[in-house]
């Protein structure tokens, strides 16, 4: 019987684990957040590992504001690389193996071809700094490591695109959405899956893989085909980043390569327009 630690487990990935990882009966589940274990403070960390024995932990904590991040560098330094840092200090001294969640933002998006693990980051903004340094706290610190980059996070919990579209085509008659960022979205169950099957699978492959769903489309395909699902009438107008000015810079590109993770675990990966369906079923629910 292992006993798995998820911190963050109050956000939206978080408690896409915190569903599926009922399928997941031979192991204890821990669920955390900022109000029982702040990652931030050593000490309330430490107390932790110290009371209770961690055989993994699930990093689903984040500082994820990604224009806010701009203006709080400090704040999101705090969360997404020292605190980062002090959670693999516990996991090292404890021999605990850690799933840490990154992002496609560490990318700048300037090549058009799907980003392998191998690419070199180059992040745009802030936020994309603050997870790249985290990931490199972690690997300075840790071996037993799964860093996992994912990309466009959606999902029936918490604050994401899908939702926010969903609830513009009740409000409004029209939306411009650009068209000129290609990533994938990636519904936070399925990564929710696969890292449950890593923990499944007790793994040792450890490093740095990427996850997304499968396929490439512009923010604007994302939003066209939530309308189709939901049958909404609302009128649709692609445009260009420069005619929708956010503070963080985003990558043009930013579709990830997922061969490493399908071929180390033997997942399947499905096409996001499946689990979009999907999604907006359970939201409906
Ligand atoms: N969302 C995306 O589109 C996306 C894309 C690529 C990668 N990712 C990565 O995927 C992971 C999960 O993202 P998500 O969408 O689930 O994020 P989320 O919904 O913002 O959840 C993050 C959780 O971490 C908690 N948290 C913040 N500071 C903390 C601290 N000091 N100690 C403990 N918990 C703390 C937050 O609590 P509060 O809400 O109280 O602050 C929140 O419950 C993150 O690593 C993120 O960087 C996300």
């Amino acid at each position: 019987m292992k006993t798995v630690l998820v911190t963050g487990a109050k956000g939206q990935l978080g408690q896409c684990i915190q569903k599926q990882s009922k399928h997941l009966k031979e192991n204890i589940f821990l669920f955390e957040d900022y109000d029982t274990l702040d990652l931030t403070k050593k000490d309330q960390v430490k107390k932790y590992f110290e009371q209770h024995k961690i055989d993994w932990c699930v990093n689903c904590a984040a500082y994820t504001a990604v224009d806010l991040a701009e203006d709080e560098s400090n704040e999101a330094f705090s969360v997404n690389a020292e605190a980062v840092s002090i959670l693999a200090e516990q996991c090292n001294k404890y021999g605990t193996r850690l799933i840490h969640i990154s992002t496609d933002f560490v990318f700048d998006g300037v090549i058009n071809e799907p980003y392998t693990e191998d690419a070199l980051p180059i992040p745009l903004g802030v936020y994309g700094e603050s997870k790249l340094k985290g990931e490199q706290n972690i690997i300075e610190i840790l071996k037993p490591y799964f860093i996992v980059r994912t990309s466009w996070l959606y999902s029936e919990f918490g604050a994401n695109f899908m939702k926010t579209m969903i609830r513009l085509a009740q409000e409004r008659d029209s939306l411009s959405v650009v068209n000129d960022q290609v990533g994938t979205p990636t519904y936070a169950m399925d990564l929710a899956d696969v890292i449950c099957e890593i923990i499944r699978q007790n793994s040792e492959a450890y490093g740095l893989y990427h996850y997304s769903n499968e396929g490439s489309i512009s923010w604007y395909d994302f939003a066209k085909q939530i309308f189709e699902y939901v049958q909404s009438n609302i009128i649709l107008k692609p445009i260009p980043s420069s005619d929708f000015k956010t503070k963080a810079i985003r990558p043009k590109y930013s579709v990830l390569d997922k061969t490493k993770i399908k071929e180390n675990f033997n997942v399947e990966i499905p096409f996001w327009k499946d689990s979009l369906k999907i999604a907006l079923e359970r939201i409906n629910e």
